[in-house]
């Protein structure tokens, strides 16, 4: 047990520690004080130097030392008048090593301070459904210790992974489906913008899993072998998949809403298709709504109109007859079979991407409703849908697509958001208000940390520096269902995938 400080000021809010020479304590450490049958927690805060000298004699000691005159005025006594005052805010108080609450009484004055062990968290518990988030982290300090969630609350209330670009997101979303992907539980729908996901060649990914052939579905332009070729019938695209991702005036939509009465599932086709004379019979869609709307689609779904005016598909991921009448459905089935469905969107095109998802959720949605009416629901797997770096979509579009629709209704449904994101600050309110899971990790934006520690569940406000600190991997997770923000190192992905069991065990079967 490693003594490093004592008590010296304080209360309830933080306090102020003596540190024992030498202790090198860090921002962010974790340190543990003994109180008869209670223990308490706390994080190191702040760190700063202190004297009981009088100033001046301080500037005159430093003199002597730099300008090496005088040696004899050092500072006598150094060993008492000179110290580390560090303060540390409370993490948790613990009764009887194994209820565990937000502190509400204080260590007493003058109390020892120690570094934490693992087993100070021996109270933790491997919850139902777990997914593992990572280790617990004390400083720098990885402690030998998973942490995990409880992935049926974890997803049903949303998650938001945020930090700055290259500091872990993807390796915690890697490592998240790695443990998902062993039991099955949970259906998770990926759009990976980088193919990073995935893997390839000797690049590991979550293919390398031992129950890829089981757990994993992937679809891309260009799969490898026994996966999937992404091949979408636009019959299967439904009006509502384009709203709220791109742009569309009032007229636009209304001309849409047309087709789609009349023409049911061939609405896009027939909207593309350039006929004159039956286009004069559509009394209330002006010719250059038409024109401007025709142009928008046809970018998007990369379609060309052949001189007689029928409508081509340039791009084999859509195609209007034949292939892909089944791949929104096939992938919804995936999902409610509890597998991780990947499609790669690193060669397409984000808006399409992103159509092809709503497409997907939106189907899961009706089901998951329809199961609900039904009294079904509850023997239904939780769906979870990872959104990288889409803050557009979340953020002044949100009220108008599926994604926002999740996010304010979704618990109700079993369906569930994991957003990725650098940009926190451009998500509203509303939104970040309904995520119960905020994992934060290191940002060096100040606007983005205050977004984060203003809506984060747990009190952060002393995290400000700790935050912005956070190396690759580290992060604090705040969370409606912890009940205190823990600190979490998540392991590299290539480390779990290449089986170094030894270290991380607990993660492989
Ligand atoms: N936990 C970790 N430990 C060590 N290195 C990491 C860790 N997580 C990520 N990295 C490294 O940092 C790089 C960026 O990580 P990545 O997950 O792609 O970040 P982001 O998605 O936030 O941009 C990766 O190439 C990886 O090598
Ligand atoms: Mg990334």
């Amino acid at each position: 047990m490693e003594i490093v400080g004592s008590i010296v000021a304080g209360g309830s809010d933080y306090l102020i520690i003596r540190e024992k020479k030498g202790s090198s304590l860090e921002l962010g450490e974790l340190l543990a004080v003994e109180d008869g049958d209670k223990k308490y927690l706390y994080v190191v805060s702040s760190i700063e130097y202190k004297s009981i000298l009088d100033e001046n004699r301080l500037y005159t000691s430093a003199g002597t030392i730099i300008e090496g005159i005088n040696p004899k005025l050092e500072i006598p006594e150094d060993d008492l008048k000179l110290f580390r005052k560090v303060t540390l805010v409370p993490l948790l108080e613990v009764l009887n090593n194994n209820i565990y609450r937000a502190p509400r009484s204080i260590p007493s004055f003058l109390s020892k301070v120690r570094r934490i062990e693992s087993s100070d968290f021996s109270f933790l518990e491997i919850p139902k459904n777990r997914i593992f988030l990572g280790k617990i982290r004390s400083g720098s300090k990885a402690l030998d210790l998973n942490y995990y969630m409880n992935g049926e609350e974890m997803l049903s209330h949303h998650v938001i992974i945020a930090a700055q670009t290259g500091r872990g997101k993807s390796n915690m979303v890697k490592v998240m489906l790695w443990e998902i992907m062993n039991y099955s539980n949970f259906g998770i729908l990926i759009l990976d913008v980088h193919n990073e996901y995935f893997g390839y060649g000797t690049q590991k990914g979550l293919k390398d899993h031992p129950r890829a052939d089981k757990a994993l579905v992937y679809y891309s332009k260009s799969p490898p072998p026994g996966q999937n070729k992404l091949v979408v019938n636009l019959k299967s695209i439904e009006p509502e998949d384009l709203l709220g991702i791109i742009e569309l005036s009032e007229p636009q939509k209304d001309a849409i809403n047309i087709f789609a009465r009349d023409y049911k599932r061939e609405w896009l086709k027939e909207l593309l298709r350039e006929d004159p004379e039956r286009d004069k019979e559509f009394k209330k869609i002006h010719a250059s709504t038409l024109r401007a709307l025709r142009r928008k689609l046809g970018n998007l779904f990369r379609i060309r109109i052949l001189e007689d005016g029928e409508p081509y598909c340039e791009d084999d991921v859509f195609c209007f007859e034949g292939a892909g009448e089944t791949t929104i459905s096939d992938i919804a089935d995936a999902l409610e079979g509890g597998k991780v469905v990947i499609i790669d969107g690193s060669t397409i095109p984000d808006e399409t991407g992103l159509i092809i998802m709503s497409a997907v959720m939106r189907e899961v949605f009706n089901r998951y409703e329809r199961y609900k009416n039904e009294g079904l629901l509850r023997d239904k797997v939780q769906i979870g849908v990872v959104l990288e770096e889409a803050p557009r979509i979340l953020g002044e579009l949100y009220d108008k697509n599926i994604f926002g629709r999740i996010a304010r209704e979704g618990r109700k449904f079993k369906i569930g958001l994991i957003a990725v994101t650098q940009m926190a600050s451009v998500i509203p309110d509303e939104i970040l208000a309904n995520i119960g899971t905020k994992i934060i990790m290191g940002n060096e934006m100040q606007k983005e940390r205050r977004k984060l520690i203003e809506n984060s569940p747990q009190d952060l406000s002393a995290y400000n520096y700790i935050i912005a600190g956070l190396e690759k991997g580290e992060s604090i997770v705040t969370s409606i269902f912890s009940k205190f923000p823990v600190p979490i190192y998540t392991p590299l992905f290539d480390d779990i995938a290449t089986k170094r069991a030894d270290k991380f065990e607990p993660v492989f079967f």
